[in-house]
């Protein structure tokens, strides 16, 4: 799903940045990619995704994974 609609940045994106380049905050993500740097509507989700990521990799040995925010 679409997390940015200003710079069409997806959750899949995000995720994707958060192990190729170690995203790890909303400011990194705003400088890889703009989100959030036009309306900012879409910071706390980003937020959200990001830390539902980083969350699921330390998980991942449990099986569980957190759910995604809601729009
Ligand atoms: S929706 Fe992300 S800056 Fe507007």
């Amino acid at each position: 799903m679409y997390v940015c609609l200003c710079k069409s940045v997806t959750d899949h994106e995000i995720r994707r940045l958060v192990h190729t380049r170690g995203v790890h905050t909303v400011r990194q993500l705003r400088d890889e990619t703009g989100a959030t740097s036009q309306c900012g509507k879409c910071a706390r989700c980003a937020h959200q995704v990001i830390k539902d990521e980083l969350a699921g990799v330390s998980a991942k040995k449990t099986g569980w994974l957190p759910p995604l925010c809601t729009p």
